[in-house]
């Protein structure tokens, strides 16, 4: 998106880096996609939840892992004027549970089933469909650990793509296995990297001790190198996580969901257990990840509550409204239904117009100066206007309008009584 600074003479302002200002034409894609979302969760069961726009940064340590990226690297953090440690919300899982605990909204034996819209943010090197301020929509299922809630959540990811028209999208799949299976293979890793490690700065020492797992979707090709003929994480699975990724293969068959197994998605957080996936796009290049989740049978525990399974995935805001571009979606151009023409005689009842028809459910703006009609008809075809409706005196005392469409060239006349009903059932589009 090009960016035009503001030039007030003395300082340039700009968006922070890896931030975007959604401008109105894009904010109609923006609610089409929104609107999809919410009608596809809420048909499955799903309640909205908000979260504060920051959190305690431990809750983000304890849940996402020191090792991730995401932890360690790229949080807004700051102290406040009470000096507690907060972050902005790099993510929307760890939030949706400490909200989930703090307000008791488990039932006994039953499923929680939750969705959010949030803002993200994450000190990333921004490009396209990366930024430091990215938007998130997820879903959260609470207490089973069956692998029918995993196919449910990855259907409901495919549904509201395909709600939104997107299609060509590739479901990944993969299996992590449980703690003690990923500890083996965690050794594994550190045992065929043994010769190569000690060469590497400290820093990536360190980090790849802690959680080896990061290596492998690493894009580093010396590390790649090295790790050519490492078993892949699928072939260490205990058999209970095998049983439970073989059933969720047969359901997702059974749901008409086809999707590859990629034994490289192991996840950029530390709580996934068992299955993971990722959707992406071949429309969006380098950053083809449309959304991304999995389950999480341990971090309900590790926040304080009892142990709980839980599944779930977050879809990337930015990237579907890109890749709906990119699948030939037009940007809406900003319009509106009905501009008013006047006079300055017929100034109050111009007002009076523009009031009438905006209650009665119309969109419609006029012209403050009342210039002469020339002057109006191009505003209004800069409004992009569907119709023009003229208010002058001779229209005021014959009750009788005269109204143009715009794109026809055309030009009508009404009484009085019928103009609202008459424009209304021709507006091209439905209220937004
Ligand atoms: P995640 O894979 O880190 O997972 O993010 C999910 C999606 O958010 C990504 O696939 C991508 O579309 C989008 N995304 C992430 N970072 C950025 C960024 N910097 N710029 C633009 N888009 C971005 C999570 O956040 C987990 N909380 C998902 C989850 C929910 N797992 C279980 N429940």
């Amino acid at each position: 998106m090009p960016r035009l600074g503001v030039n007030w003479g003395f300082m340039k302002f700009q968006a922070p880096r890896g931030t975007n200002d959604v401008l109105p034409s894009e904010a109609m894609q923006w609610r089409q996609i929104e609107r999809a979302f919410e009608h596809v969760m809420g048909g499955m069961g799903y309640g909205e939840i908000r979260t504060p726009m920051f959190e305690e940064i431990e809750l983000f340590r304890r849940s996402s892992g020191e090792t991730s990226e995401v932890v360690s690297k790229q949080m807004y953090d700051f102290h406040d004027k009470g000096d507690r440690h907060l972050a902005l919300k790099p993510e929307g899982t760890a939030p949706a549970i400490r909200a989930y605990l703090e307000h008791s909204l488990a039932q006994p034996g039953q499923i929680t089933r939750l969705w959010y819209f949030t803002p993200i943010f994450r000190y990333e090197r921004p490009q396209k469909g990366r930024y430091r301020q990215a938007h998130q929509a997820g879903i959260e299922l609470i207490g089973s650990s069956s692998p029918a809630a995993d196919v449910e959540v990855i259907e409901a990811a495919v549904r509201f793509y395909e709600a939104i028209g997107l299609k060509d999208l590739t479901v990944l799949l993969n299996s992590i296995g449980r703690a003690e299976a990923r500890i083996k293979y965690c050794q594994l890793i550190l045992d065929k990297l043994s010769s190569w490690l000690p060469g590497q700065p400290l820093e990536s020492q360190q980090r790849a001790e802690k959680n080896p797992l990061r290596l492998l979707d690493s894009k580093d090709p010396s590390i790649q190198a090295e790790l050519v003929g490492l078993p892949s994480i699928f072939e260490s699975l205990e058999p209970e996580s095998l049983a439970h990724y073989r059933k969720v293969e047969r359901l997702l068959e059974r749901a008409g969901i086809s999707y590859v197994q990629d034994p490289t998605i192991v996840r950029g957080l530390d709580y996934y257990n068992d299955t993971v996936f990722e959707i992406q796009s071949s429309a969006l290049g380098a950053q083809s990840s449309l959304c991304g989740g999995g389950r999480y049978d341990g971090l309900i525990q590790q926040l304080g509550g009892p142990t709980t399974p839980a599944v779930g995935f977050g879809a990337g805001l930015e990237r579907a409204r890109i890749a709906r571009e990119a699948a030939g979606f037009p940007l809406e151009e900003l319009s509106v239904d009905v501009f008013v023409a006047g006079e300055p005689l017929t100034e109050s009842e111009t007002e009076a117009w523009v009031r009438l028809l905006r209650q009665s459910g119309l969109s419609a703006t006029y012209d403050f100066d009342l210039r002469d009609l020339k002057r109006q008809l191009k505003m209004a075809d800069r409004a992009r206007a569907t119709f023009v409706i003229l208010v002058g005196p001779e229209e005021i005392s014959t009750g009788v309008f005269k109204i143009k469409t715009m794109a026809e060239s055309r030009q009508d006349e009404i009484p009085r009584e019928q103009v609202v009903s008459w424009l209304q059932s021709r507006r091209p589009r439905a209220e937004t």
